[in-house]
């Protein structure tokens, strides 16, 4: 048994001594599923140093979590939020005292190591990093990052300065600027670990290290290196500084400055003793705290906190299991979907009308699972795990005995209603029918049906592999167990669901079509295709939304398009354009042409002069565009219906609205979510903004929301 001894206001540091002249330190925060670095925290361990510090009996002290896979988790960043406002002065003052305090760690008069079971990020690694030694249990869990980058700021206690010290300036640039944690296996090649042990060895290979540490002395011998500039000559750090910067800047486009300050305060404290690069640290730190980029990555990592507890329903239901799905359609997002289950070992049935697109998707699936990304191609240790649990089929009842059918069939709505005829009398009573629809009400598509509460929509992004988000429509008679149950299966595939009311387009496609209506608007009034391509992206899209166009196919696109065009026919409009590309048989990515070419080796989007044959004709007199007009063009209609939709109770809040645009179509989350930008633009400028498009009609007209907000002041988050 350890002792134990606890001083007064101690709660989640736990002094014990498991033999005499060992001394441990045992994080465990009471009430919590992972240790935070909260300020309260960082005065416990401040106040057992103080103890500690002046102990000459001991030989060594361990750092341990006694949560059994997260060590620290990080620091509290609620605590952070409420300060974002503080003047610089005072973040370089919270910098200095961190940097001090994990400093006290390696300073003290015996070894202290730092041992690590679990995930460790953020100032939780900072802490690490103070220690002489750092060791890790083998678990999978075990992952050691420096993510601060990815809300907008650095390492301010100190990660910057003394990890280089201890895995060289490269891997330090490159753990700090991509902000991508490493396992156990990767931080021992870089000497970050000095040994990695199974996690019951944990304390004890803790206490071994110590004993050998004392025998060499080696301790006190890093603690004078360390303490030194880093040696590297001038030419080694102007090479690693440019490849370095340049890859940051093809990476970020400019638009987040993190990762570049970053680097800048990483390469200048290379030159300077321990203290200068810390108090640099610090200062640059300051800088970045607070910025209109942090403010927003804030908002996406709580936007992102709150989905992962929501169940999408306002009481408590009990899911239900699913234990096998079936896909009807083997297109793009056939395939996508089935991939899904397949990966997270969902036995899978999937058909098609047609032979030869099942044959071709079941290809398409298989190449997914069991594409390896270390090999960069097909790895045959993954077709054994996953070809078994993909079943292809042309019968119905195979398909209708799925716990779960997934509808992802032509965007019709008559089409969609007579598959569902054959197949929902073959499904057994308590099975849930989905569709994958992009804008059919569902309740429109329920009619008909014998069981509409087991009826739902689910709908997947593309390309499903990659965008989080998944669309949970409930239609007028969906059961609340039917919800749960989805919402639980999504969250299975690794998804983050929302779940919305119904409607023509929903959520997200409700918004995303009128961008890319406006964006062949504009192709009409005699914009190119690459400008307005590239002013979506300098805006911080993904991809322009021509290019958006070939990805989801213009097929789909233009059935997709009369839905809402019938819905909303001032605002979005059936563009002959998209008829007649389809009509020449260019449905974008997957026929090879589109709006752009994609008959490259790489098959990459490029310009195709044929395009203008077809647009040409239908071009009235060209307007000239500045930049920043077209960015209005596109994003203020889409932002005018975002207005409505929270009007309309499609989702709940603005939040919903935010996190639906980032995870399903890559909305820059530099800006903190469309309604967070428009935030920060303000109502009354976005009205004014909206006034030179008056001549346009009804899809630049401020909305009654808007017109409010204006008046009142207010913000779509308060
Ligand atoms: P796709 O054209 O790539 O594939 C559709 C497949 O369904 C084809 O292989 C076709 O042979 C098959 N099919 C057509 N009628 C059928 C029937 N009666 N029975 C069985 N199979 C039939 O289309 P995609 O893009 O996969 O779209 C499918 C559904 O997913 C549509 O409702 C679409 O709106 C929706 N969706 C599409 C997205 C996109 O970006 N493409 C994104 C999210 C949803």
């Amino acid at each position: 048994m350890m002792a134990q001894s606890r001083t007064s206001q101690s709660r989640t540091i736990t002094l014990s001594t498991p033999q005499p002249d060992i001394a441990v330190l045992t994080l465990d925060m009471p009430g919590k599923g992972a240790n935070v670095l909260s300020r309260s925290v960082l005065d416990e361990l401040a106040e057992h140093l103080d103890a500690l510090e002046k102990r000459s009996d001991l030989a060594g002290l361990v750092i341990i979590s006694g949560k059994p896979g997260t060590f620290i988790a990080g620091a509290d960043l609620r605590e952070f939020a409420a300060s974002l406002d503080v003047p610089k002065s005072d973040v370089v003052a919270i910098c200095r005292r961190g940097q001090a305090l994990f400093g006290r760690l390696s300073a003290c008069p015996f070894v202290t190591v730092a041992a690590i079971d679990g995930i460790v990020l953020g100032g939780g690694t900072e802490w690490t990093l103070g220690c002489d030694r750092r060791i890790a249990s083998h678990s999978e869990k075990t992952q050691i990052g420096l993510p601060e980058v990815k809300l907008g700021l650095m390492p301010g206690w100190g990660g910057t300065a003394r990890l280089p010290r201890i895995v060289g300036l490269g891997n330090a640039v490159e753990i700090v600027t991509g902000g991508e944690s490493i396992d156990a296996k990767a931080a021992r090649l870089m000497n970050l670990l000095s040994d990695v042990v199974p996690p019951d060895d944990l304390l004890p290979a803790a206490i071994r290290l110590i004993r050998a540490e004392q025998q060499s002395g080696a301790w006190r011998e890093d603690r004078v290196r360390r303490a030194q500039p880093i040696e590297m000559s001038e030419t080694e750090l102007g090479f690693l500084g440019a490849t370095a910067s340049g890859y940051i800047q093809q990476q970020t486009r400019g638009h987040y400055p993190a990762p570049l300050a970053a680097l800048e305060v990483l390469l200048g404290g290379a030159g300077m003793p321990v203290e200068d690069a810390l108090s640099m640290e610090a200062e640059a730190m300051a800088d970045l705290f607070g910025s209109p980029v942090n403010r927003a990555l804030l908002n996406v990592f709580f936007l992102g906190d709150r989905n992962k507890k929501d169940t999408g329903l306002a009481r408590e239901v009990k899911p239900g299991h699913i234990d096998s799905v079936a896909v009807i359609g083997a297109g793009i997002m056939g395939q996508g979907i089935a991939a899904a289950n397949v990966r997270r070992h969902i036995p899978t049935t999937i058909s098609d009308a047609m032979p030869e697109a099942l044959r071709r998707g079941v290809e398409k699936v298989l190449e997914e699972v069991s594409y390896n990304k270390a090999i960069k191609g097909p790895d045959a240790k993954r077709v054994v795990e996953f070809g078994p649990l993909l079943t292809a089929t042309a019968s119905e009842a195979e398909v209708a005995a799925a716990s779960l059918v997934i509808e992802a069939i032509v965007e019709r709505a008559d089409v969609k209603k007579s598959l569902f005829a054959k197949i929902e009398p073959l499904m057994h009573g308590q099975a849930i029918l989905a569709s994958n629809t992009s804008t059919i009400p569902i309740s429109q598509l329920a009619d008909g049906l014998t069981r509409p509460e087991r009826f739902i929509g689910l709908h997947f992004f593309n390309p499903v592999r990659k965008m989080p988000l998944v669309e949970v429509i409930r239609g007028r008679k969906t059961s609340d167990e039917t919800v749960a149950t989805v919402v639980a299966y999504a969250k299975r595939l690794g998804k983050s669901p929302i779940v919305v009311a119904d409607g023509p387009g929903f959520l997200v496609n409700r918004l995303l079509l009128p961008y890319m209506n406006e964006a062949v608007q504009l192709l009409l009034e005699g914009a190119s295709v690459k400008a307005i391509d590239r002013a979506a992206k300098n805006f911080g899209m993904p991809m322009g939304p021509l290019e958006l166009f070939d990805v989801v196919g213009l097929d789909t696109a233009q059935h997709a398009g009369r839905t809402m065009h019938e819905a909303f026919p001032d605002r979005v409009a059936d563009s002959p354009l998209i008829a007649k590309l389809v009509a020449a048989g260019r449905l974008g990515q997957k026929s090879g042409t589109g709006f752009f070419s994609y008959k490259n080796k790489r098959k990459r989007a490029e310009l195709d002069p044929t395009l203008d044959e077809l647009s040409r004709p239908l071009i009235g007199s060209k307007s000239q565009f500045t930049e920043a007009q077209m960015i209005d063009r596109l994003i203020l209609p889409m932002l005018l219906e975002a207005t409505r939709v929270l009007e309309d109770k499609i989702v709940r809040d603005a939040r919903d609205v935010d996190l639906g645009l980032i995870y399903g179509i890559g909305f820059p989350p530099f800006r903190g979510g469309l309604l967070f930008w428009a935030d920060t633009v303000g109502a009354a400028e976005i009205i004014k903004r909206l006034e030179p498009y008056k001549a346009l009609g009804a899809r630049y007209e401020p909305t009654e929301v808007l017109k409010q907000m204006a008046g009142k002041g207010t913000k779509f988050y308060n």
